[in-house]
């Protein structure tokens, strides 16, 4: 077995984006970033993913601010941010230049660890994030390859290896396996990673999951015995249920194996007790659900992500149709198959479990077809891991139809949304972050930077009267 396995610590990241939908504000955790700055993580995820559109949305807090704090506050720990390629941190494609402003400020306000990926493993969509992440890299910057994990026929061990060294050619320094919805066995976590290690050699791989099936701790123990190399955890008040494994736990089990995680005890204790009043907090505010906190089996039973099936009964329920659930759920590995076997995950799993639905509603498959179905046939998402049916796409794009790459035309257009941004923003925009996050999110923007500019005036005129 290896002698080392290094953690990547998830609370200020996805533990709270699983468990309290990304509220927490930086006050929260602002008192305990120079303890784990001491704590021998081999890095600290803290931004991208929800974390921007929720610091604007509902934090009242600039974006960019919180990690150029948190880099003040952490000069010895890898910074690590989540990053959804070309669609950068929502599920709209952006330009390239947008990309690489984004890529460019991430780096210069404190990114160290760029995690890339796309829903549907389209690696084109991730090819502008690498390219801006090596143009504007410094020393410490590791650009992240991450493959969204998903199980299907077509998704075999020789498929994730062929992928994992595309990534490879690609130019990622590391790869990343990310299972988002927690089905990753321990038996399919053995499988993959020796498969993976034997044919890549040295390139460092990443597995990320979450304990929502209660597989976690299974997957990565066999993960671990099968030569990975850094694992995703959280410290212990803020694991399990949605969240990631306990960082403490995965600590001491590993440590009697003689197995160097590089951690420090103390240190990481101290940051469990910081957060375990902040847990209680959320507990009692009602932002932590129980229902997040337990374990949920049944994306084992029913092969879909617990979130797609929750969706699916609410649809259900409220068209009065719940007798049709069965048929629906049979329904949904068909619906994926037709459409070339998708990872089931969002704006995906939401796209599969409708079409389902409807289908098993008009008593004709494909009698009705959702917008969403027929532009990711129109090839507007990328392309599918497996060919989609063709009896389906010639329905939906006439005879000898096929999907366009006009996102990727798109792409090429430059200056257009930075001009569209500072027209919007006037004075409001203090610098390019601002830019940037206007064209992101523009309403949260607008609605924040005005709050901003209100502040600053109210110091403004108090001065004066002070004078
Ligand atoms: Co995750």
């Amino acid at each position: 077995m290896k002698k080392t396995v290094r953690i990547t610590e998830t609370v200020l990241r996805d533990s709270q984006q699983s468990l309290i939908a990304t509220r927490m504000p930086f006050a929260d955790f602002e008192g305990i970033l120079p303890e784990m700055d001491k704590a021998g993580y081999y890095s600290v995820e803290c931004w991208g993913g929800a974390t921007f559109d929720s610091c604007l949305r509902y934090l009242d807090e600039d974006p960019w601010e919180r990690l150029r704090k948190i880099r003040a506050a952490m000069p010895n720990t890898r910074l690590q941010m989540l990053l959804r390629g070309q669609n950068l941190l929502g599920y709209k494609h952006s330009h390239d230049d947008v990309v690489e402003k984004f890529v460019q400020l991430s780096i210069k306000n404190g990114i160290d660890v760029i995690r890339i990926f796309d829903a549907l493993n389209d690696f084109r969509n991730i090819k502008t994030a690498l390219e801006a992440t090596k143009k504007y890299a410094n020393k410490r910057t590791i650009a992240s390859g991450c493959i969204s994990y998903t199980q299907s026929p077509v998704h075999t061990v020789e498929k994730y290896v062929e992928m994992c060294k595309e990534l490879k050619e690609m130019g990622f320094e590391t790869i990343c396996l990310k299972d988002m919805a927690g089905t990753m066995s321990p038996w399919e976590a053995e499988h993959l990673i020796k498969g993976i290690k034997d044919a890549l050699g040295d390139t460092p791989i990443i597995l990320h999951t979450h304990c929502t099936t209660g597989m976690a701790y299974m997957t990565l123990t066999k993960a671990i015995e099968s030569g990975v190399d850094v694992i995703d955890c959280a410290t212990s008040a803020m694991s399990n249920g949605t969240s990631q494994p306990a960082t403490e736990t995965m600590f001491y089990a590993l440590a009697q194996y003689g197995i160097d995680t590089g951690l420090n005890e103390d240190v990481i204790n101290k940051v469990n007790d910081h957060f375990k009043p902040m847990k209680q907090k959320y507990i009692d505010s009602g932002l932590l659900n129980p229902k997040s906190m337990g374990t949920d089996s049944q994306a084992l039973v029913y092969k879909v992500p617990g979130g797609m099936l929750s969706n699916m009964i609410a649809n259900l329920k409220d068209m009065n149709a719940m007798d049709k659930f069965d048929a629906a759920l049979a329904e949904i590995p068909s619906v994926r198959k037709d459409l070339g076997y998708p990872p089931l995950v969002t704006p995906l799993s939401q796209m599969v479990g409708n079409q389902a639905v409807i289908n098993v509603l008009m008593g004709e498959r494909y009698k009705q077809i959702s917008t969403e179905v027929k532009n990711y046939f129109k090839g507007e998402y990328g392309i599918s891991p497996a060919p989609v049916d063709e009896a389906l796409q010639t329905k939906i794009l006439g005879e000898g139809g096929q999907p366009v790459d006009c996102r990727i035309e798109d792409a090429k257009r430059t200056g257009e949304e930075f001009k569209k941004a500072k027209e919007a923003l006037g004075d409001l925009a203090r610098c390019e972050e601002d830019l940037i996050s206007w064209i992101c999110f523009p309403e949260q923007t607008v609605k924040f930077l005005e709050a901003r500019k209100a502040e600053a005036e109210k110091v403004v005129s108090y001065t004066i009267e002070e004078a």
